[in-house]
């Protein structure tokens, strides 16, 4: 580990603090990054830089004068240090241009005849995310002090901080880790100039670029092409950028698995396997878990379980389609409209399908995550078809828990295909007959081949720890800053 203070920034911090019942109470990230980055910050008397997002981390933050606490991780004190923002510059930087324009850009979601049609608005909100992006450099470059440090930068959201932490504090070395897919070139190029060089010179300030497989760092690179000055080294995947060297790598997240497993062993995820088992009989289980997002492609999820019912009548009644869904970012609007049409959909296809006796599909909003875990042990088939996806932990997490030898159907364009795709059964998001395809093959497939497959993809989906995945950016960035 490295010997410098080590610096995290990301919008959502790793504790978020809500207000129950009057009290403030703390809960802990999930995810891979939280895992991987919250030791690193910890051994090296780092902190984390984070939006106070909701109203329990505003009150939180307000009780210290510059927004620094101590918070509780896994039983270890971590520094923290809140940013407030007011609820307008919030509102343009987090809805307007992180979850809307950099979101749907990233991820090819534009209904490009129509959307989207950037006025004077979209230059208003442009404007917040550049402001909030410098105070978080300003936070990093104050937390450095001039003295030997590492930032880790992570995500869409922060995309302008590598440049200004460089202007700030050029001492600080910096990385910056992109989650999300990285457009490719053409796509990127409906940006309006401005804002697209703007958000490549951004991140061109860091001494090393993170994504999680080949491709989005290839995308990347090639958009780093559109950029007069910068100069593409392919095969090293270097940029020369103002006289330096910007290197990009690929990184793909890990899932805690020591934790994953000791969770599933709680009596109240066992609990819900039971419930979970009485409920669907002695029927197949095809199962989803996605926040409700549009780029996780559930619609046609829906749609290709149709087409499968419609064109092999056999399995009506002896399988049932489980989706559990997690409602998100309400505050736009077409995750508001998306989350009415699948629920819409789901209730379409019952009505159309369904007996008195059989419910194709079985939609479960705000579920726990015991229920996701207590899920992940007992199904057939899981479906994983996300239009694009920077990684998707889902199709990780569900073959290293599952116990029946369960199939994946995967979406090729999907970062997890990288590492999964030799044993999933893979799929291309918008083709239905083919997804359809690709439930039957997964339900019908031999026990035999099952099985192969299940444990190819547990130990996949085991390979790598979330600290490996912190723990080689950071050797990484050692060695492209030592030259
Ligand atoms: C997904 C993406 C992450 C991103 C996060 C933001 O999980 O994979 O890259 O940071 O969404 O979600 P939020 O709820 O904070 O908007």
């Amino acid at each position: 580990m490295s010997a410098s203070r080590i610096l995290v920034a990301s919008n959502r911090g790793p504790v978020s603090f809500e207000v129950e019942d009057g009290e403030l109470v703390a809960r802990r990230g999930a995810g891979g990054m939280v895992a991987a980055l919250a030791p690193a910050v910890q051994e090296t008397g780092g902190l984390w830089v984070a939006a106070a997002m909701g109203e329990g981390d505003r009150r939180r933050a307000s009780e210290s004068p510059d927004g620094r606490l101590e918070v509780a991780i896994d039983d270890a004190k971590h520094l923290l240090r809140l940013l407030p923002f007011d609820d307008a510059t919030y509102d343009r930087f987090y809805n307007e241009v992180s979850n809307r324009l950099l979101w749907f850009l990233h991820h090819y979601l534009w209904d490009l005849p129509r959307e989207p049609g950037l006025g004077e608005d979209a230059r208003t909100a442009w404007d917040a995310y550049r402001a909030v992006n410098r105070s978080f450099a300003e936070a990093l470059a104050e937390e450095a002090g001039g003295a030997d440090a590492e930032a880790l930068v992570q995500d869409y959201h922060l995309s302008l901080v590598p440049a200004m932490v460089r202007e700030l504090a050029p001492a600080v070395r910096t990385a910056h880790f992109h989650h999300v897919p990285f457009a490719a070139a053409d796509y990127l190029r409906l940006l309006p100039r401005e804002m697209r060089e703007e958000l490549l010179t951004g991140l061109l300030g860091a001494d090393l670029l993170g994504f999680h497989t080949e491709r989005w760092a290839e995308n990347f690179l090639g958009a780093c092409r559109l950029l007069e000055g910068a100069d593409v080294l392919w095969r090293r995947r270097v940029v020369k950028w103002q006289g330096r060297l910007v290197r990009v790598g690929v990184y793909p997240i890990a899932i805690d698995a020591a934790q994953l497993r000791a969770m599933v062993a709680s009596p109240e995820v066992r609990r819900r396997r039971r419930a979970l088992d009485r409920w669907r009989g002695d029927r197949k289980l095809l199962l989803r878990v996605d926040r409700v997002e549009l780029s996780k492609n559930i619609l046609r999820g829906f749609h290709s379980y149709e087409a499968f019912l419609r064109g092999r009548p056999e399995w009506r009644g002896r399988v049932v389609f489980l989706a559990l869904l997690q409602p998100s970012r309400r505050a736009v609007a077409e995750y508001r409209h998306y989350s009415e049409e699948c629920v819409g959909e789901a209730e379409r296809i019952n009505e159309e399908l369904g007996t008195p006796e059989w419910t194709p599909v079985e939609v479960r909003m705000n579920h726990d995550y015991d229920e996701v875990l207590a899920a992940y042990g007992i199904y057939d088939a899981l479906i994983v078809n996300p239009v694009f996806d920077g990684m998707n932990l889902v199709a990780k997490e569900g073959p290293l828990l599952n116990r029946a030898g369960g199939a994946l159907i995967l979406s090729r364009t999907a970062g997890a295909h990288a590492e999964l795709g030799r044993a999933a059964i893979g799929v291309d998001p918008v083709d239905v007959a083919g997804t359809a395809e690709a439930i039957a093959e997964a339900l019908e497939m031999s026990e035999e081949e099952r099985t192969a497959r299940a444990a190819v993809l547990r130990r996949a989906a085991a390979a790598r720890t979330p600290l490996q995945w912190a723990g080689r950016q950071l050797r990484d960035l050692e060695r492209v800053t030592a030259r």
